[in-house]
């Protein structure tokens, strides 16, 4: 990043994410930023994440200042890893003394001494590290503030009866959730952390959060990936863990998209470029961009109505169909879609979704409201159409549409997991969502209010040296 110089002696950041890809990307950018202000950079993934990351990126580890190393999660290879999320938290939550061996290791040859642990927020292993190793530990929080504060005070949520979440198709308003830290706006039970709902309640994802949540306050300086003009300072600081500093530093993967630089950074899958050479070839604005990020699943005829859906919108798209969305299998396109559809949609397993983003081409972004994909969107001005899947998404849609006033969604799908979306909603939603002239114009005031916090002199700018400022002083 440009701008303010800070003279730095030999930082050295061990940069620990979650294995799963939207926790990769944001603690990469993040890493990549620090480098870029004179840190060196361990970046210490799971086997499995980095063979997925090397297989797809050739030139990955192609960088000065920066090294890859991994440690084995514990889980045999066929283990569905995200898709048995509760299984891989709590496996992980052990790899502590693993982990530090890799670490120990690894020391020597050249590279500084550990400045820093920075850690995902549910990689409770590195606490034990970061303690016998004698640095901070720093967590950073890749979902928007808000949820992070709906994950982070699970107890209070528990002692409160709010979890185990009842999630009812009537909302009423007494059954809103106020007076949550951070001055957050009130809460709907279906707006809190999905794994914490009723029938999650025995699954081994409601106790390994729950655990994790305990642990994300064992934390010398917390990071949050959102700007304090979307979601405010208070949010930001109420992540603090026992009155550490708690700052909001995002968007992190934007500084690299305005210079123009290499945003491919930790990809688990092949991007197929050729996307953008379509996107070239449409309209300003025209194009539907519809993709569920790297978890997400639907159903076989789940995934055939959203199809019919698009085609009946008449809007062009350019559809991510991962090969394992329909549910693990190989997903089916009803009969005679694609040759019927040909002359206005692109279908693609993965795109390079920075740049598709950014095209002028898109005009609008049929979601599951992953934090990252979201805060992409809102960064490159495009608004969204929120279909969320699980965890920390449906918060995020909800406020996207009612707070944010940036985007849309369909309705009840955040209380009716087994709701079918029907071809009809789907054609209605996406015209709605690419006619808005409102949510376009609020979409390009966000982008213009992030772009801002990210240059020199702006929030999050500021919030990066303060926290390169405060790393240095605990590293004399
Ligand atoms: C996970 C959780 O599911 C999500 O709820 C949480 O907020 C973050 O971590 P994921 O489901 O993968 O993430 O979604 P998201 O946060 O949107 O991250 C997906 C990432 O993959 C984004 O950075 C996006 O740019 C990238 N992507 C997605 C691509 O590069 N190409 C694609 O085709 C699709």
């Amino acid at each position: 990043m440009k701008g303010e110089n800070i003279l730095i002696p030999s930082m050295h950041a061990v940069v620990v994410p979650f294995p799963a890809q939207g926790h990769v990307n944001a603690l990469m950018h993040f890493a990549e930023l620090l480098r870029a202000r004179g840190f060196y950079i361990t970046f210490v993934n799971t086997e499995w994440t980095e063979k997925r990351i090397l297989d797809s990126s050739k030139h990955f580890s192609e960088r000065s200042n920066f090294r890859l190393l991994s440690f084995a999660d514990g889980l045999p290879p066929e283990h569905g890893r995200t898709a048995q999320l509760g299984e891989l938290v709590a496996m992980l939550a052990k790899r502590g003394p693993v982990l530090e061996e890799v670490l120990r290791s690894s020391n020597g040859n050249g590279v500084p001494p550990v400045t820093c642990i920075l850690t995902d927020c549910i990689m409770s292993c590195t606490a034990s590290v970061a303690a016998n190793m004698g640095v901070p530990r720093v967590v950073f929080w890749p979902l928007c503030a808000a949820a992070s504060i709906a994950q982070k005070y699970a107890d209070l949520l528990l002692s409160q009866g709010h979890i185990p979440i009842k999630v009812s198709q009537t909302k009423r308003p007494e059954q809103m959730i106020s007076g949550l830290p951070g001055n957050i706006p009130d809460l709907w039970p279906s707006d809190l952390i999905s794994f914490y709902r009723e029938q999650c309640e025995s699954d081994a994802i409601f106790k390994a959060l729950l655990y994790e949540a305990q642990q994300s306050n064992e934390a010398d300086y917390v990071l949050i990936n959102t700007f304090e003009e979307l979601e405010g300072r208070d949010a930001a600081a109420a992540l603090s863990a026992n009155g550490c500093p708690s700052l909001a530093i995002g968007p992190v993967f934007l500084p690299k998209v305005l210079q123009g630089e290499e945003t491919r950074l930790g990809s688990m899958w092949d991007e197929d470029e050729s996307c953008l050479e379509w996107l070239d070839k449409q309209r300003p604005g025209s194009v539907l961009y519809v993709s569920f990020g790297s978890v997400a699943v639907k159903s076989q005829q789940q995934l055939e109505e959203l199809a019919l859906g698009l085609e009946g919108s008449g809007q062009p798209f350019l559809w991510v169909l991962r090969s394992d969305i329909a549910e693990g299998h190989t997903p089916v396109l009803p009969e005679g879609f694609e040759k019927r559809t040909s002359d206005r949609a692109f279908i693609v397993n993965w795109t390079p979704q920075l740049k598709v983003l950014a095209h002028a081409s898109v005009g609008g972004f049929l979601t599951h409201n992953g934090w990252n994909s979201t805060l992409e969107s809102i960064s490159m001005g495009v608004p969204l159409l929120g279909w969320p899947y699980f965890g920390d998404q449906f918060l995020t849609c909800r406020f996207a549409k009612d707070i944010w006033k940036v985007g849309l969604d369909f309705k009840d799908v955040d209380v009716d997991d087994n709701r079918l979306v029907t071809r009809e909603e789907v054609e209605s939603a996406v015209r709605d969502l690419m006619q808005n002239e409102q949510l376009r114009k609020r979409a390009l005031e966000l982008k213009e209010a992030a772009i801002k916090a990210v240059m020199p002199g702006g929030s999050s700018f500021t919030n990066i040296s303060t926290f390169i400022r405060d790393m240095l002083e605990k590293a004399k």
